[in-house]
């Protein structure tokens, strides 16, 4: 494995991302750009080869008064694949939130990304069973099986 390096996203490496994964980068939001957001890519020669992004989530009513890191994406080439560049790309992530002062951070994987979902349990995420509804034009369309996992990342938290 080539030497790997961990940036975080500016704009010229987003270009390089979204020529290797395509148009799904903007349309599922996996990169939000908002201030508030952590952008972290793995580059090999500048060559990006794997990202991960994050951003703060308020919580609804009645704890409207908490919030958290919610994970929007984490995807590694694939000839890149299990050379621990997801553990470390997830690893900034909470390292991020952690200092930050979050209590914890969350997503949702289908059942179909099983080698993510070996990962988050791995990573020590606490995981929970849920089927997702699939929605088209506002009717359900489908399901969709996964898992929500979450990790404690503050006792005293201060967000
Ligand atoms: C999930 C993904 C990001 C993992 O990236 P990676 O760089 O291969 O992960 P790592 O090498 O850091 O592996 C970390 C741990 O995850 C688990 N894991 C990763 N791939 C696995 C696989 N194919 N089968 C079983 N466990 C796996 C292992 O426990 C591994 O630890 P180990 O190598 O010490 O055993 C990558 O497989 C990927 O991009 N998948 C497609 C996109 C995706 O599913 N994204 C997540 C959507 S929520």
């Amino acid at each position: 494995m080539q030497n790997i390096i961990y940036r975080q996203i500016d704009d010229a490496i987003e270009e390089r991302i979204i020529a290797w994964f395509g148009d799904a980068i903007v349309k599922y939001d996996m990169l939000p750009k908002r201030d508030d957001c952590y952008r972290v890519a793995a580059m090999c020669a500048e060559q990006a080869v794997g990202f991960a992004a994050a951003s703060p989530a308020q919580w609804p009513p009645p704890l409207a008064q908490y919030s958290d890191v919610f994970i929007h994406s984490i995807e590694v080439a694939e000839p890149f694949r299990r050379h621990g560049i997801g553990r470390k790309l997830i690893t900034s992530l909470e390292d991020w939130a952690r200092v930050n002062g979050y209590r914890q951070i969350r997503a949702w994987s289908s059942y179909e990304s099983p080698e993510a979902l070996h990962m988050w349990y791995t990573m020590g995420y606490a995981m929970c069973p849920a089927t997702e509804p699939i929605y088209e034009n506002g009717q359900i369309k489908g399901l969709n099986p996964g898992y929500y996992y979450a990790k404690i990342l503050n006792l005293t938290p201060t967000k």
